[in-house]
């Protein structure tokens, strides 16, 4: 029997894609498609694919052409592929010719010709653009804006900010055409909103009100009650409402997640997360009103993983504080330690203390060690008491996970996806912690 094996992305499988399969067919008795997962094409800077890994395994399963369907997932996957299939021949379209000549050291290599004026990227181009507005006063919109343009279908059309100060010079040309948040709402179809905390609430309302779907740096709200109002109305108007840690969207930390899910360091019993950065915060005079005091800046990413791997129901939860003597809500450092019924969990977080930033994920057969600083992370290690088993993973993550942030909250309105990163229940156990008193 003679195999013949093909990879793709196939997104939105056009008829490029189905003459080339069959003709792959044809080369012999049965064909191996390779659909690149989701990671890989992000890897390799695809960042743009529209729909999701399942989306395109099932289109190609329908197509009746593959006889078997395979996902690739890493770099030098294919000569894997290729001798553990058995593969005779290895076929792609004629617009990588000489890319795969290194294969035919181990199967014979034909590149098929590619049909002209079709390709996914043309058909990816052809669907409207979708018009995202900012608000916010810090350098998160400048950096979030910057990050819009690798993502295929997005375009920035507007801001509103309380003040232009820490906008670059492209935003500020934006934000002088917008006078207030109706006239921005009415001009795009989605909004990213990265104001002071205390101002959220007020923002998604407006948003939601105006028929916007929102992305809103965490924490959405102040208090649960707030949220649940929210989110009750963007699922009455069939909106989206999602939750901005970019943390949620890395690879690194996906992967190290469902590692820690599927018990490479047995039970869970410990997770200590740092997240810190020292910030100018002057005196009470100079005090910049759009500082986030630390456990609204940097609590929803630390305590992510603590109620990803502990879920959210704890027993007890314990504070220490440092405040500002001229500002008793503004914590400049935090340390919040979780009792749950099977583990504990620490977090540190500071705006004006320096500490490591780093994450470890203690087990009863090994720990993850995530080096400073963690929440941007492309790189963890696994650890275990015989140093020889330890194993160290490394993913790609482009623009801090902003982009794939943003791909995210693209795929959940244009209802290629249909769950968030952060499910509700974990963005309501972060507010609800963070409401608690100083
Ligand atoms: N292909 C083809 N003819 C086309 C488009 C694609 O023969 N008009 C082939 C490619 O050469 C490849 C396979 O179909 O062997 C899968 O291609 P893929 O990269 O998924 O599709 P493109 O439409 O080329 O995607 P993009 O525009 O994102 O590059």
């Amino acid at each position: 029997m003679l195999k013949v094996i093909t990879y793709g992305t196939y997104d939105f499988l056009h008829e490029g894609h189905i003459r080339l399969l069959e003709r792959a067919k044809a080369l012999g008795d049965y064909l191996i498609v390779g659909v690149t997962a989701d990671g890989f094409d992000m890897a390799r800077g695809k960042i743009n694919v529209g729909q999701s890994l399942m989306e395109r395994v099932e289109a190609i399963r329908k197509t009746g052409l593959a006889d078997q369907i395979i996902v690739e997932e890493y770099e030098g996957q294919k000569i894997d592929d290729i001798r553990r299939y058995e593969v005779d021949i290895f076929t792609v379209g004629s617009d990588w010719i000489g890319k795969f000549d290194y294969l035919s050291e181990y199967c014979k290599v034909i590149y098929l010709d590619r049909t002209q004026g079709i390709s996914s990227t043309e058909i990816r181009s052809n669907k409207r653009e979708f018009r995202i507005g900012l608000i916010g006063e810090t350098n998160i919109v400048n950096k979030f804006k910057n990050e819009c343009r690798y993502v295929n279908g997005v375009k920035v059309v507007g801001v509103y900010a309380e003040t232009d100060e820490f906008l670059d010079e492209e935003l500020r040309i934006l934000a002088e055409k917008t006078h207030s948040y109706e006239e921005l709402f009415a001009n795009c179809d989605a909004v990213y909103i990265a104001s002071v905390p205390d101002k959220h609430y007020e923002h998604v309302k407006l948003a939601l009100e105006a028929n916007v779907h929102v992305l809103c740096e965490s924490p959405i709200a102040l208090s649960v009650s707030q949220y649940d109002e929210l989110q009750q109305k963007a699922s009455e108007k069939n909106l989206v409402l999602m939750d901005g840690i970019k943390t949620a969207y890395s690879l690194a930390f996906n992967r190290m997640m469902l590692l820690v899910k599927g018990g490479i360091i047995g039970d869970v019993v410990s997770v200590d997360a740092t997240c810190t950065s020292l910030l100018n915060i002057g005196d009470g005079e100079s005090f910049a009103p759009h500082i986030w005091n630390s456990l609204c800046w940097w609590g929803p990413t630390a305590m992510l993983p603590v109620f990803n791997i502990f879920g959210t129901e704890y027993k007890d939860i314990q504070r220490y504080s440092r405040t500002l003597p001229f500002r008793s809500d503004f914590d400049l450092f935090t340390k919040l330690a979780f009792v749950f019924e099977n583990g504990v969990a620490s977090i540190k977080v500071g705006q004006g203390v320096k500490s490591e930033g780093e994450m470890v994920i203690s087990g009863t057969k090994g720990y993850i060690y995530v080096p400073a600083p963690w929440w941007k992370t492309d790189y963890f290690e696994v650890r275990y008491e015989n140093p020889t088993d330890n194993c160290r993973y490394f993913y790609q993550l482009e623009g801090e996970g902003i982009r794939y942030e943003i791909l995210s909250f693209l795929n959940l309105i244009r209802g290629h996806i249909s769950y968030n990163q952060i499910s509700c229940g974990i963005s309501r156990q972060i507010i609800s912690c963070l409401a608690q008193k100083l």
